[in-house]
């Protein structure tokens, strides 16, 4: 089982480009079999998640071929709609090839995702909504066996929640679906709108996107493009957290500052100083972390919960109390007793966490709980007084790219053992 060891009392400081967005490249990788002809994805992160993503792919039909940070998929002849089980045990995401699969072929049949680290991770939405398109949905023996017995169809939907996964999967059916669609109370996150404007690049009728009305008219085919996926804003926010808890100060490349408008207040709250510019966000924090009275999670444009961990560790070496409110995962704060275990002080009520800073976190043994957790826990140790080793970093590696090697750029002395 690998392990990243780390240095302590390390400060973060240079450059750093920012890798595509594990987010945004998967459900696209998806969205590319709504086209007859293959696309080509650049700025495709080298991710495992990514990779998962390619063999659903492979074994639906496509070719997908990796050059660098592009991805070529050749989605001429698909030949399976069924998705393996132990290739969706692979990636809870994975769900998102259901609108895509039956946008083309009419018919798909995969196993109901599971529960993850998160807690539980229901599926309501993203049933009841494709019901309301003409699908018929099985469920039998863990699995969604899903047919259209007439055509898709266009239809007004309401979300109880904006749902990222229930409004790309619906945008997935709709595009190719008899008749207009309505999302409304959609999710908003820049990820969405990555991926409207990628299907209306091959030729979909997509608009309202990035507000909470999504409006779509369905179309008899699409082609397919090339496209450039959108920077990663929670790797930029995991940057930021890194020159925050080691006082240090960074330039981070290739990023699309608006994409963080609700986390660089946050990072100012906390003392360090923040300079936006057109694609590039510079951060000084240099002087020692305040607390932060009240965060709470937010569906976009609110405060990420991909962030909250992140976030976390900062809140751990920053003079006085801080909370935050965890509003959209059950179970996001197994990180906690990780940090702990490295002398931080929470406590957590729920999905309340009460922080109180201390001055000196130390190096620990610890085990990456999830992927936004165990990204949390490599900032600590960046700031720790002597050395840590974090197990468990196959979560890490699901949305960070050779993490160690990232950082080492940046100051870090991190080794993969
Ligand atoms: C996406 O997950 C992201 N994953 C998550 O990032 C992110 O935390 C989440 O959106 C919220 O921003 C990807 O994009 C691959 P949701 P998703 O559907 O689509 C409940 C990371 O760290 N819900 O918006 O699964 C659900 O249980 C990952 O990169 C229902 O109850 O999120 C959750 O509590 C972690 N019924 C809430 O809504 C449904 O049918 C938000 O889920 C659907 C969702």
């Amino acid at each position: 089982m690998q392990r990243l060891v780390i240095e302590g009392d390390t400060k973060i400081s240079g450059e750093i480009k920012v890798q595509g967005a594990k987010n945004s490249a998967l459900p696209l990788l998806a969205a590319t079999i709504l086209g007859k002809t293959g696309s080509v994805l650049h700025n495709c992160p080298m991710l495992s998640d990514v990779f998962a993503a390619c063999r659903i792919l492979s074994y639906l039909g496509c070719k997908c071929v990796r050059e660098g940070d592009s991805v070529i998929v050749d989605t001429a002849n698909l030949t399976h709609f069924e998705v393996p089980d132990e290739l969706m045990r692979e990636m809870r995401s994975s769900i998102v090839f259901l609108g895509a699969i039956l946008g083309r072929l009419g018919r798909c049949r995969l196993s109901f995702p599971g529960g993850c680290e998160l807690g539980p991770r229901p599926i309501d939405m993203h049933i009841s909504s494709l019901k309301q398109m003409g699908v018929i949905i099985k469920e039998e023996h863990g699995f969604l066996d899903c047919s259209i017995p007439k055509e898709l169809k266009g239809a007004a939907i309401s979300l109880s929640f904006p749902s990222v996964g229930a409004t790309e999967n619906i945008m997935l059916a709709a595009v190719l679906a008899n008749g207009d669609t309505e999302i409304r109370n959609a999710a908003r996150e820049p990820e969405i709108m990555d991926l409207a404007d990628f299907l209306n690049a091959c030729g979909a009728k997509i608009s309202g996107q990035g507000g909470s009305t999504i409006y779509i008219t369905g179309v008899k085919e699409l082609g397919g493009c090339e496209y450039s996926v959108m920077p990663d804003r929670i790797v930029a926010a995991t940057y930021m957290g890194a020159a925050a808890i080691t006082n240090g100060e960074l330039s981070l490349q290739q990023i699309r500052p608006r994409d963080l408008d609700a986390v660089t207040p946050i990072f100012e709250e906390m003392g360090c100083s923040v300079y936006p510019y057109a694609d590039r966000i510079f951060i000084n924090a240099k002087r020692p972390l305040k607390a932060v009275k009240t965060i709470r999670t937010m569906p976009y444009p609110g405060f990420p919960t991909d962030v909250q961990a992140i976030i976390m560790a900062c809140l751990c070496k920053a003079r006085g109390t801080s909370v935050i409110v965890e509003n959209i995962f059950e179970n996001r704060f197994k990180h906690a007793g990780e940090l702990r275990r490295m002398g931080a002080d929470i406590k957590i009520e729920s999905k309340v966490a009460v922080i109180e800073g201390v001055p000196k976190l130390y190096g620990a043994q610890v085990q990456a709980t999830d992927l936004r957790g165990g990204a949390a826990l490599v900032l600590a140790a960046l700031s720790a007084e002597g050395v840590t080793s974090i197990s468990e970093i196959k979560h890490i590696d699901r949305g960070y790219e050779f993490i160690e090697n990232s950082f080492n750029k940046i100051g870090a002395k991190i080794k993969r053992v």
